[in-house]
């Protein structure tokens, strides 16, 4: 009998099937549907019984602009062959000037909302899902906006249902965008190809004159897995990466931009525009030109950054959004450049260190995904050539000062001295925010915040030594919904893990305003955020979707 070489990740792969068992019943209970019998699409996790009714237009609001949009399916060309069965918005205006709504050719992205701060705005969204209960709800990803009109997974419509949205655009000029957030569900519903922009200009910005029309280029980074016959394939087949890719968050194996692998995008000898959101599941990136060229950041999540800044390159998480400014006017024809995402370490997977090892169980280090394409490896995301026959113009010079930041100082903040605690840990198969996992419409004594004021918030990512699951901890994108905040530090409180810190960084853009950022194993991140405008709940998560979907999520409550 031929002996079989037993490898390192064998062996694991052998210790860890007992605890697939376990995973399969715990995600049973979670959520219903997401058995290992059903991990495949065709999953769903709506309850009819928990549907919101909708919501009608209100004959006092009038809109400056005014449009229907209806998620539903739909086949589109993505890969040559067949065409991709995906979930898609489908938007037409009814009401505003014609470039406020633009649908993106032969993809599921889209569409782009286009908007000015101070327009008031609606949005008749019908649920058209072909899933009986596929709830749907938008959130305005990163807009300031009231509760009931902020996208909360108790908001989630029932197929056949309209929700319209009407709210008075407050927001700098940016790019925000909107997606599913249906409790239990979001994931695999932004996996089918639910996610559009909405990009908000301002007379701030337009005075800078920016690269705009085709030179402002939005480009929204994923990543999918497609089978032999071109579909989109959710969470993987196998007995381990199934499970993982349930756990830790799914990451598929070819990078897609506006939907479409395998991209390739003709450039003129000029400046451009570039609008890059992290729109995957669970992905991170470490974005940098090919070339070392580096990076000219011009915004982030909350729109323009007060003076542009060069790095070599930039970390972006799920849900964080970067512009570029890229001046392509001396690259010649037949150059290539792209844009790519290096190699880097320490989100997950983290080496142990030997000074740690004696508080493991011995699971940790090693990647028990199997994934074709692991987290932190490195690869193209757009190839870029130029073409001298696209109209050039004038040249352009980029002003040093870009925007006005407005921005309360830590000392206004209620409790500078005391900051508010959020930690993030994995227990018993569970990820929880202080010990406690999305409960729905419910929040804590420690989520009530005041209106009119600002606070310190910190986010500590605690690793899990002892645990089957997660030890060394995993980056968490966080997210809070309603405001943009300010990030006043960072700090890795485990020495152990800064060589594999090191290699991310740099990559960090902190001096804008943000909505999202990666908070790494080990790390406390302070926040400075202020309450203006609205009462009511809003939600807080981590933006890593299956994290969200499995609980990482709460509510905090204005008063
Ligand atoms: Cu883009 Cu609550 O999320
Ligand atoms: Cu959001
Ligand atoms: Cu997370």
């Amino acid at each position: 009998m031929p002996m079989r070489k037993i490898t390192r990740r064998g062996l694991i792969r052998a210790s860890f099937s007992t605890s697939t068992v376990l995973l399969g019943g715990c995600a049973v209970r979670m959520m219903p549907a997401m058995s290992p019998g059903s991990m495949q699409d065709g999953s769903t996790v709506g309850h009819l019984d928990q549907a919101h009714p909708g919501r009608g237009p209100s004959s006092s609001f009038v809109p400056d602009v005014d449009i229907a949009l209806r998620a539903t399916q739909a086949e589109v060309p993505l890969i040559s062959g067949k065409p991709t069965l995906v979930w898609r918005y489908e938007g037409q205006l009814l009401k505003g000037e014609s470039n406020a709504v633009t649908m993106l050719d032969d993809t599921s992205v889209g569409p782009i909302i286009r908007v000015r701060t101070g327009q008031k705005v609606r949005v008749r969204f019908t649920n058209s899902l072909p899933e009986p209960d596929a709830l749907s709800v938008i959130h305005w990803h990163g807009l300031h906006l009231p509760e009931d009109m902020d996208g909360h997974p108790r908001s989630a419509i029932a197929p056949g249902s309209t929700y319209v949205y009407e709210f008075e655009v407050r927001d700098r000029a940016g790019t925000y965008w909107f997606h599913p957030h249906p409790h239990g569900d979001t994931a695999r519903q932004v996996m089918r190809g639910l996610a559009g922009l909405f990009i908000v200009s301002d007379d701030e910005e337009r005075a800078l004159g920016l690269p705009a029309g085709e030179f402002d280029v939005p480009l929204v980074v994923q990543d999918r897995t497609f089978d032999s016959a071109n579909q989109l394939l959710y969470l993987g087949m196998g007995m381990m990466s199934g499970p993982m890719n349930q756990m830790m968050g799914f990451l598929g194996d070819r990078i897609t931009v506006n939907g479409k692998p395998k991209s390739a995008m003709v450039f003129a000898n000029r400046p451009y525009r570039l609008r890059v959101l992290n729109g995957s599941n669970s992905r991170i990136f470490k974005l940098a030109w090919s070339d070392a060229t580096p990076l000219t950041v011009i915004a982030t999540d909350g729109g323009l950054l007060e003076k542009p800044l060069q790095r070599s390159y930039v970390m972006l998480a799920p849900g964080e959004r970067i512009e570029l400014f890229a001046d392509f006017t001396n690259r010649n024809i037949g150059d290539a450049l792209q844009l790519v995402s290096l190699a880097f370490e320490g989100t997950e997977n983290v080496p142990v260190p030997a000074a740690m090892m004696s508080r493991m169980n011995g699971m940790s280090q090693m990647d028990m995904r199997g994934d074709a394409l692991p987290i932190g490896s490195a690869f193209d995301i757009l190839n870029a050539t130029f073409s001298p026959t696209k109209s050039s113009s004038a040249p352009y010079q980029l002003p040093p000062a870009l925007g006005v930041l407005p921005r309360p100082t830590p000392s206004a903040a209620t409790n500078a001295a005391q900051p508010r605690r959020f930690e993030i840990d994995h227990r018993s198969m569970t990820w929880r925010f202080n010990g406690k996992q999305w409960e729905g419409d419910v929040s804590a004594a420690n989520e009530q915040v005041k209106i009119n004021t600002s606070e310190v918030w910190e986010f500590i990512n605690n690793l899990n030594l002892g645990e089957a699951m997660d030890p060394m901890g995993m980056a968490h994108p966080i997210h809070i919904h309603g405001l943009h905040f300010q990030i006043l530090e960072r700090a890795l409180l485990i020495p152990e893990l800064q060589l594999a810190y090191n290699t991310v960084r740099d990559g960090f853009v902190d001096s804008g305003l943000k909505d999202t950022f990666l908070l790494m194993p080990g790390e406390r991140v302070r926040v400075l955020l202020s309450f203006k405008d609205f009462t009511g709940k809003f939600v807080y998560h981590c933006h890593n979707l299956e994290h969200e979907d499995q609980g990482l999520m709460r509510n905090y409550q204005v008063t």
